[in-house]
């Protein structure tokens, strides 16, 4: 008996021990954490049960047999982030390059059936050299079980990727498939075929960061949502934003406690939109004066930032919030703000989150470059997004809301809750001058009339009446109103239940 625990002593201490102390060292050395570290930093403190600290690789080929350290590149378990269950798995560098075997990949699958069958969030740490090389399609197998999973498990338990080292070729694919990928700045990189390849074929000279760092997917590809400085800050980050998400499909929003009165009154929002309906105004502030103490988590800052998309939090619960951006691009819809949108519609409405738009949108944006990139298609994914979604939709117009933009941002045709405006709405199919310009193009040239028309249109359509009068607009509020509007409308619409006829799935513009 004494031998048997003896022996597995020394088993736990060799997979503490992982890839050795040299190893550790130039993982510390590349200003990374270990696997283990890194989940102390994740989770609560003591709070991390861990499974499958005895599974070894099954290889016996290329000496193989000589080289297995119990675990085998992966840690996985359950634990808590500031109270609420956890899934995680975090490859260790240092065990063969973080390398993914066949009993690797068994390992991540069974964390995710876990996280699965109870419902709660699963987040990979990934840092890897991909597939383990000498056990060749083995590997492939299992890489192709792990991303079987991420599309069993979207849509159930939120999965975040928190990309922490090297994660390139096919390996890419299993993060791509989860809700939220966040990167750490200079130790970590992303891509299906590396510089060296990228020169052959293309004679592209480019460098790794430059290819696939934290700048290149959080400003130019989108595919990450979010960058952080360090290991510590992106674990602690994660830590935040877990606090934003319900554990399930099958669970509301977290309720967290909060400090913030329901009905205040944020009167600075009063003059937050300028006279001049040309000038911009920075929409960010609306949402940080609307939201639970100010707290905002924004995804995708760097990308199409003409929209805002983020969770906040209104009296404990976790809100989605759109915004047009009227410092972007004037807040204008194109290719990309409309795809970031959609998939952020998608997510909150698969997980219960409700909607809170606010809209400031002159339409889309008009050129080739976005008619040949297909903006009739990808401008329909977020009006799709919005009109499949069936969690509560509250929508507020704090200036334009033009053409089939007005219809796109979660308008009241879509299923819309409740729809409000502020006074300085302007509820119309194009701007005034623009409307003058096409409907009275006999009096072009005549200064004089031209202006009298646009004087005419703007005081018949530059305002939210016309739309009230139809009913499109429930209310037309103050600003300083907002936040204790939309609090009592979320309280009110928390038993919403809307369904859409059956189907196998639907078919969004892809
Ligand atoms: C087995 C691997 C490995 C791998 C690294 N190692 N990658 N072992 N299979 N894929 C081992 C190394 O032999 C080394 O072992 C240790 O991990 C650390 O690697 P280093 O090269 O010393 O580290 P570093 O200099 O930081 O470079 C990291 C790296 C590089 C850029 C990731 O190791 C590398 O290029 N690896 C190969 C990447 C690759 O081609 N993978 C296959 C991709 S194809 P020792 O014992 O010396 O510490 C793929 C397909 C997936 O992944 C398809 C899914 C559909």
């Amino acid at each position: 008996m004494s031998s048997i625990r003896q022996q597995l002593a020394d088993k736990r201490q060799a997979a503490l021990d992982g890839g050795g102390a040299r190893r550790v060292e130039a993982q510390h050395a590349k200003g990374k954490l270990t696997a283990r570290e890194r989940l102390q930093v994740l989770f609560d403190p003591d709070s991390f049960e861990e499974w499958d600290m005895f599974v070894e690789h099954d290889c016996n080929d290329f000496g193989m047999e000589q080289n297995k350290v119990p675990g085998d590149g992966v840690v996985i378990g359950s634990g808590t982030v500031n109270g609420r269950l956890v899934f995680a798995f975090s490859q260790d560098f240092t065990v063969l390059g973080g390398s993914l075997s066949a009993a690797h990949a068994r390992k991540i699958c069974k964390v995710m059936d876990k996280a699965m069958l109870v419902g709660a969030p699963i987040i990979g740490l990934n840092d890897s050299g991909g597939a383990r090389i000498q056990e060749g399609v083995d590997s492939l197998a299992g890489y192709a079980d792990v991303f079987q999973k991420n599309v069993l498990a979207s849509g159930v338990v939120p999965q975040i990727s928190m990309i922490m080292g090297p994660c390139a070729g096919g390996a890419v694919y299993s993060p791509a498939m989860t809700d939220f990928i966040f990167m750490v700045r200079d130790s970590s990189y992303m891509f299906v075929t590396g510089p060296e390849v990228v020169k052959t074929v293309t004679h592209e000279e480019v460098t790794q960061e430059e290819l696939g760092g934290a700048s290149t997917h959080t400003s130019k590809s989108s595919v990450a949502d979010g960058a952080f400085d360090n290991d510590v800050e992106a674990l602690l980050q994660a830590r935040r934003f877990i606090d934003f998400l319900p554990p399930s499909n099958r669970h509301g929003a977290p309720l967290r406690p909060h400090f913030d009165y329901a009905d205040r009154k944020e009167q600075s929002l009063e003059t937050l939109v300028p006279d001049n309906p040309n000038l911009p105004y920075d929409m960010k502030e609306l949402i940080l004066k609307v939201v639970d103490e100010g707290d905002f988590f924004e995804l995708q800052a760097s990308y199409a930032a003409n929209i805002i998309t983020g969770f906040g939090r209104m009296q404990g619960s976790t809100v989605g919030f759109i915004a047009n951006q009227p410092m972007v691009l004037a807040g204008c819809l194109d290719i990309a703000s409309s795809r970031k949108a959609a998939r952020f519609v998608r997510f909150c409405d698969a997980f219960n989150i409700p909607l809170v738009t606010f809209v400031d949108v002159p339409g889309f944006l008009p050129g080739t470059s976005q008619e040949y990139g297909g903006i009739i298609k990808h401008g329909a994914k977020l009006l799709f997004a919005y009109a499949e979604a069936t969690v509560p939709k509250i929508t507020v117009i704090t200036r334009k809301a033009y053409g089939g933009a007005y219809d796109v941002m979660s308008s009241k045709h879509l299923r819309g809750d409740i729809n409000y405006a502020w006074p300085s709405a302007e509820i119309a199919v194009m701007g005034p001058k623009g409307a003058v310009e096409i409907i009275f193009r006999a009096d072009r040239g005549d200064e004089e009339k031209i202006e009298k028309r646009t004087e005419e249109y703007r005081q018949k359509f530059a305002n939210p009446f016309v739309a009230g009068a139809r009913g499109f607009i429930d209310d037309v509020i103050n600003p300083a109103d907002t936040r204790g509007r939309i609090c009592r409308d979320l309280a009110m619409l928390r038993n919403k239940e809307l369904s859409n006829p059956w189907k196998k799935h639907d078919n969004i513009p892809l």
